[in-house]
């Protein structure tokens, strides 16, 4: 395997010898910067875990501990909150299942009707659109604004969000594509509002793991009691860890009643659970990859600076601000005054690609994603890409 100086960059050509849909979906000459994979090897941990699970031939049920054979999955998830933030989750209220989007959809199927509202901050993960338009709730938007502080919400505009109907509070935190983390005051607004209008809090704080020095996570369920009452939280390894293709992830039920009434419309049995790959490479993970993930957000940490020195000095008409967390630019290209989308515009004349905006907003047409988890390589690559195509276009 071709390896680079740091020790897990990857090259080109293993990339795109690889089968997953990050390299696959455009053809060779295309950089891809879009779907949320990192073109990094994995942690040697985790590495192991695979090769001892082939040597072995373990693939029978999986009978890790506990009630489900997943106990060492309930383990590690118990001990990374408690070590990583200092919260104390209850084991019998954790549910393991393959597939974050599913937790989201189940959630909403679980706990809405069919013209409920579903608060969504938007610019959002285009699933979370899905969950709740495909289900027939009303998706009612939770706008975030772009300031000197990054993207936030303009303050008191949840509040007037909420009618009669509303159910539930879908949060995004850190918050994918805009990569902000969200302050202690802004995720009480959220609590408060949640617990005045009688509110189900899903938050999904997925990317928790991608947070850059100045920056603290804050679980929303950690916040009170009250607020711990009426949230899941949906969270796990494969973003962090680089593993999104082994499917493992948790759903965290904040009181025993949430998971109640979540059960009495979805059973268990519905979402499945996830497999020994997914388990045993998630424990790794979660045991033994921390400093693997701190080595790798060092070299993030000098991407989102590099990318985002770089459009100011050579792009300066496309705005966009130093992600917090993740490793996602969210850039606004209105400014370039492109005749179609900046998604198709980049890919046609830059051959790079990103995630399209029109996917995150309705109306983020000018707008693309970028991923930024590669090689220093790639990534000057990608920008004198971008930079090349804007010269062009504006030459006429
Ligand atoms: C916010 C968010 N939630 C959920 C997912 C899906 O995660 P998984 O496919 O690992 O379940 C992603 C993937 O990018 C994501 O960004």
């Amino acid at each position: 395997m071709t390896m680079l100086s740091s020790g897990f960059e990857l090259s080109v050509d293993v990339l795109r010898q690889r089968q997953n849909v990050k390299w696959g979906k455009y053809g060779a000459d295309v950089l891809p910067a879009w779907v949320a994979e990192m073109d990094f090897a994995v942690a040697h941990p985790i590495q192991r875990t695979m090769e001892r699970m082939v040597a072995d031939h373990d693939y029978g049920y999986p009978n890790r501990g506990g009630n489900h054979g997943d106990g060492t999955l309930v383990e590690a998830f118990s001990n990374r909150m408690k070590s990583r933030f200092g919260w104390e989750v209850d084991p019998s209220l954790i549910l393991p299942l393959s597939d974050l989007v599913q937790g989201t959809f189940s959630t909403i199927l679980a706990l809405s009707d069919p013209g409920d509202g579903v608060i969504l901050q938007l610019p959002a993960y285009p699933p979370f659109h899905e969950a709740i338009n495909s289900t027939g709730r009303r998706l009612l938007a939770h706008r975030l604004h772009p300031t000197e502080d990054g993207w936030r919400h303009e303050p008191g505009s949840l509040a007037k969000l909420v009618d009669a109907t509303t159910k539930i509070i879908l949060l995004c935190n850190p918050q994918n594509p805009t990569g902000r983390v969200f302050e202690q005051a802004e995720l009480e607004e959220i609590g408060r509002v949640a617990i005045e209008r009688d509110l189900v809090i899903l938050s999904d704080e997925i990317h928790a793991d991608l947070i850059y020095g100045g920056a603290k996570h804050i679980p929303i369920a950690t916040l009170s009691p009250e607020i711990a009452a009426r949230t899941i939280t949906i969270t796990s390894a494969t973003k962090g860890f680089n593993i999104p293709g082994l499917r493992c992830g948790v759903l965290y039920f904040g009181s025993a009643e949430l998971k109640a009434r979540f059960h009495a419309r979805f059973p268990a049995r519905v979402l499945g659970s996830p497999g020994i790959t997914g388990i045993d490479t998630t424990v790794a993970a979660w045991n033994h990859g921390q400093d693997w993930l701190e080595a790798v957000l060092e070299q993030l940490d000098a991407n989102r600076h590099r990318m985002v020195n770089f459009i100011n000095a050579e792009l300066p008409a496309i705005r966009t601000s130093l992600p917090e967390a993740t490793y996602l630019g969210w850039l606004d290209c209105s400014r370039l005054g492109l005749s179609g989308t900046a998604h198709d515009f980049f890919l046609e004349h830059a051959k790079i690609g990103f995630s399209a905006g029109e996917a995150f907003d309705p109306n983020g047409h000018q707008f693309v994603r970028f991923n930024f988890a590669t090689s220093g390589r790639i990534l000057d690559q990608i920008l004198g890409r971008m930079a090349d195509a804007v010269r062009s276009n504006a030459r006429g």
